[in-house]
């Protein structure tokens, strides 16, 4: 069968068959769905040889790579061993390397790991678990969460409670808990002249406001640490998480960081609260954890937290779980990823690279039609001037013809590339996104 054929009746199945996420379907009867037959590194490629650079690491979830050999060969060798077992009742060698080896991460200060498949869920875990300390330690009327507007963790309805997305939300709020939103310090809202880390002190204003007011009934507050993503990488200065965990500490509430996106590197350290010395409660982890290979997800806490539910009483206990938790497989992908860290010293190697892409996006950064150019770590972002209310949607496909995965939230343009983009991938994505602002 010839290639364009195979690759025309696979799109035709997939819509036929497939429900895709985040997608009103009708959209593909005029957007391109792409059918990838292989991935190598940045590139995707159709199966008519087409190819695409990964510049937005398959939705946040790739770091080192697609088809990489090392994650590959672990995963080859765990196949021979152990797929899975429940781990109620059992455990095995890779879940309890990885929950050493990211204690480790966190400094030791977050000894304890419970494993779930995708970012939401682990969110949903955080909550709960939030709920039932304050519980078991004497305080049931600490049932509320808050959270900063924009935000975004998750599309169950727990995760969703605590998202602010409109688009996202709206439609199911009859089903969704209520929960409190304050202001974000996203420093685009920052006023001419005010700098983000005055921007950032400014905005735990509003923090410290409503929990002098909500404390009694508020179990958490949930930030995305340093960037908040799907609202657009609104980007924030560390002086927020500094100050949050200072008022969350002072009115007994939890902080909950959620780096499902900005773990794992993203923001130029390994965890992005490093940047602000501080500990969460809770610490969500997903995305890149595997290398963006298999769903795993993790909340890790301290051993306070833990401890305030170990009792003969079992429903003091966290009566929690998922059949694939911390499956052997995910795990075994999670420490092959975690050796490439430390092999490769990717955390250095990233502030080279960092420093390499702002430098070869500049003109980007000095375009015409772009504003707020912005950077954190291995994320770019900016906005860009359009009057057209399909721009997402055109610059997508518009893009792809010039072989970029980009897939812009809203008039928003990012690039989060896996850690092994090369120089010619960089000067490409550079170069044609240039191109693609001057074309309109
Ligand atoms: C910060 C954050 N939290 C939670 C989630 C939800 O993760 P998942 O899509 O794996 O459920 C996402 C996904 O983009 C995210 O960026």
């Amino acid at each position: 069968m010839q290639t364009s054929t195979r690759s025309n009746l696979l799109l035709e199945r997939s819509l036929a068959a497939v429900w895709h996420p985040c997608t009103q379907m009708k959209q593909h009867e005029t957007l391109p769905l792409v059918s990838v037959a292989r991935g190598a590194g940045c590139w995707l490629y159709d199966f008519d040889g087409r190819r695409y650079l990964d510049a937005i690491s398959s939705w946040w979830v790739n770091l080192f790579g697609h088809c990489n050999p090392r994650i590959n060969a672990a995963l080859a060798d765990q196949l021979g061993k152990l797929e899975h077992v429940l781990l109620a009742g059992f455990s095995h060698e890779p879940v309890v390397e990885l929950s050493e080896r990211l204690a480790r991460a966190a400094d030791g200060r977050l000894g304890h790991c419970f494993y779930a498949s995708d970012g939401a869920s682990a969110v949903e875990i955080a909550l709960k678990m939030s709920f039932h300390f304050w519980r078991n330690t004497g305080r049931p009327r600490k049932t509320r969460f808050v959270s900063l507007a924009g935000s975004y963790h998750g599309e169950t309805l727990g995760a969703l409670a605590v998202t602010d997305v409109r688009l996202f939300k709206d439609t199911y709020a009859p089903l969704v808990m209520a929960s409190s939103q304050v202001a974000s310090p996203d420093w685009r809202l920052a006023e001419k002249g005010e700098s983000a880390r005055d921007y950032a002190a400014r905005s735990a204003q509003a923090l410290e406001r409503h929990l002098e007011q909500h404390h009694a009934e508020t179990a958490a507050l949930i930030v995305e640490p340093l960037v908040q993503g799907a609202t657009g990488m609104a980007m924030h200065d560390a002086e927020y998480l500094r100050r949050a965990r200072a008022i969350c500490d002072r009115y007994q509430v939890h902080l909950i960081a959620d780096e499902i996106m900005t773990g794992f590197g993203r923001t130029g350290t390994f965890f992005a609260f490093d940047q602000a010395g501080i500990v969460p409660e809770f610490l969500c982890l997903s995305k890149g954890i595997t290398g963006g290979y298999l769903p795993l997800s993790v909340v890790m806490t301290r051993d306070a937290v833990y401890q305030a539910f170990y009792d003969d009483d079992t429903a003091r206990g966290f009566l929690h779980s998922h059949s694939y938790t911390g499956n052997t497989l995910a795990c075994r992908a999670a420490l092959a990823t975690l050796e490439i860290f430390d092999a490769e010293r990717v955390i250095e190697a990233n502030r080279e690279k960092s420093a390499r892409i702002s430098a070869a996006v500049r003109p980007i950064a000095q375009h015409p039609r772009v504003n707020h150019f912005r950077n954190t770590g291995m994320i770019w972002a900016f906005e860009v001037e359009t009057q057209d209310p399909q721009f997402a949607r055109q610059f997508h496909a518009r893009a792809l013809e010039q072989e970029l995965l980009l897939r812009p939230l809203s008039n928003t343009v990012y690039f989060m590339p896996p850690y092994v983009i090369g120089e010619e991938e960089i000067e490409l994505l550079a170069g044609r996104t240039a191109r693609l602002l001057d074309a309109r």
